[in-house]
């Protein structure tokens, strides 16, 4: 199993380029199979959960082309496609159960495997199912798998979410998208990425409008030809921006609409960084005495991302003083809190709010990471503390972080990944 060997404590300076967005490619993907005519989808990220979600596509049945670089599929759907969504690929990844809801709006049925817990917690997929009955979906379960079929074409209704769900907000857009008539959902999730998917299916003549949190589908008959380009991952320019914030570096960071990261930009302005943003570039200078933030919160968008609470962390490990961090989304991510503890890190933990209490220096330990972004956190922890750290289990990193180690090398960080 790859590692990372990071020697730290190294600052970032120079220019890095956002890729695409994971979390807008996954539903985008995952629409297509609502398509049978040609779409091309630009500027996708070569990271593992894409590699898992079109070798699922290919499992149902849809000819994929992926251009040399792999960034552009061309994707076209056979009339006859499978609808088994098998539990050797859903387990790999969990943004495979977008695949129910165009499948059942297409197909009229799916054999979709339940996706795994997995570390941040339960994740259940309630809101899904229930949303999916509303338009006329019926199902079983059976052996872990949702045996669902609908009497002919899905029909609209009007849905309000019992809590706000980035996946049950997509695969019900998806889904609606076929239906008979119009849909309404209330309580959307309203993530940059949703707005993504949104605009792609609106490109090929889907009907799809939003107030708020309301979200209204006109259904069509079926959608057109379509080429589209997946926004840049917020996240990952997020997470260079808190890399620039650990020990004072000085960053370009291109590709990215900082409107986007607004909420978390005004965060790292306070902690003491000064930030210009000009177009779609980013200018970030750290500041040389990390200020404690009290309260962080992560919520729903345009909360705090909850995908950037451990990344946020590391660098509050290092701050001038006594800083808070509740995780209000996942029940239980704060997983890296004991890998942070084992290079010195003072963090308390009361119910889901963590407490940290700043230290002058971290000492470079072995970390283990536990998911994607806990094992992001512990790069930019190894970059923050002293000596060799040794990151484990990196193949979570490689799920969703473009080149990690490539881009972070090229800005002046000492970092190898080894066998
Ligand atoms: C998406 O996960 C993202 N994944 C997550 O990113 C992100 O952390 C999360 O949204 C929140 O922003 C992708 O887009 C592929 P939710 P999702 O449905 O859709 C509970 C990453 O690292 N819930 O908004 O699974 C759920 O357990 C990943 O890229 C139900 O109870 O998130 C959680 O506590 C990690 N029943 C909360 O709602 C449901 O039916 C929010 O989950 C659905 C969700």
């Amino acid at each position: 199993m790859d590692k990372f060997l990071i020697k730290g404590p190294s600052k970032v300076r120079g220019k890095v380029s956002i890729p695409g967005s994971k979390n807008a490619s996954l539903p985008i993907l995952a629409a297509t199979l609502l398509f049978d005519k040609e779409v091309i989808v630009k500027n996708l990220p070569r990271v593992k959960d894409l590699e898992v979600m079109i070798s699922l596509l290919k499992s149902l049945g849809s000819k994929i082309t992926l251009s040399k670089d792999k960034k552009t599929a061309k994707i076209i759907n056979p009339k006859k496609m499978k609808t088994f969504a098998n539990y050797s690929i859903v387990k790999k990844m969990r943004g495979s159960f977008l695949v129910l809801g165009p499948l059942v709006a297409k197909h009229k049925n799916s054999k979709c495997s339940l996706p795994g817990g997995c570390n941040l917690g339960a994740r259940p997929v309630n809101y899904h199912l229930e949303a999916l009955k509303k338009l006329g979906m019926s199902y079983t379960l059976k052996d872990g798998y949702i045996l669902a079929k609908s009497k002919g074409k899905l029909k609209g209704a009007v849905i309000t979410f019992p809590k706000v769900s980035v996946g049950a907000t997509e695969n019900l857009i998806i889904a609606a998208c076929l239906a008979k008539s119009k849909t309404t959902l209330h309580r959307c999730a309203i993530e940059p990425e949703i707005k993504d998917l949104t605009n792609f299916l609106n490109s090929a003549g889907a009907k799809i409008k939003w107030s708020g949190r309301t979200c209204i589908i006109e259904g069509v008959n079926s959608l057109k030809q379509t080429e589209y380009s997946i926004m840049s991952d917020r996240i990952m320019a997020g997470t260079f921006c808190i890399a620039a914030c650990i020990n004072q570096g000085d960053l370009e960071i291109e590709n990215i609409n900082s409107k986007i990261i607004n909420t978390e930009l005004n965060l790292l302005r306070r902690v003491g960084a000064r930030i210009r943003c000009i177009e779609n570039k980013i200018y970030i200078k750290g500041p040389k005495k990390i200020k404690s933030i009290k309260n962080i919160k992560t919520k729903e968008y345009p909360g705090v991302a909850t995908d950037l609470q451990s990344q946020l962390m590391v660098l509050m490990c290092k701050a001038h003083g006594k800083s808070n961090i509740t995780e209000n989304i996942f029940e239980n991510r704060f997983m890296h809190v004991a890998e942070l503890r084992r290079l010195g890190a003072k963090i308390n933990i009361q119910k889901n709010t963590a407490i940290i209490q700043g230290v002058k220096k971290l000492v470079a330990a072995p970390l283990m990471s536990s998911d994607l972004r806990a094992s992001i956190s512990l790069v930019l922890a190894g970059m923050s503390a002293e000596g060799e750290s040794r990151v484990d289990r990196i193949y979570h990193l490689d799920r969703g972080a473009e080149n990690f180690e490539k881009q972070l090398k090229k800005i002046g960080v000492n970092i190898k990944r080894v066998k």
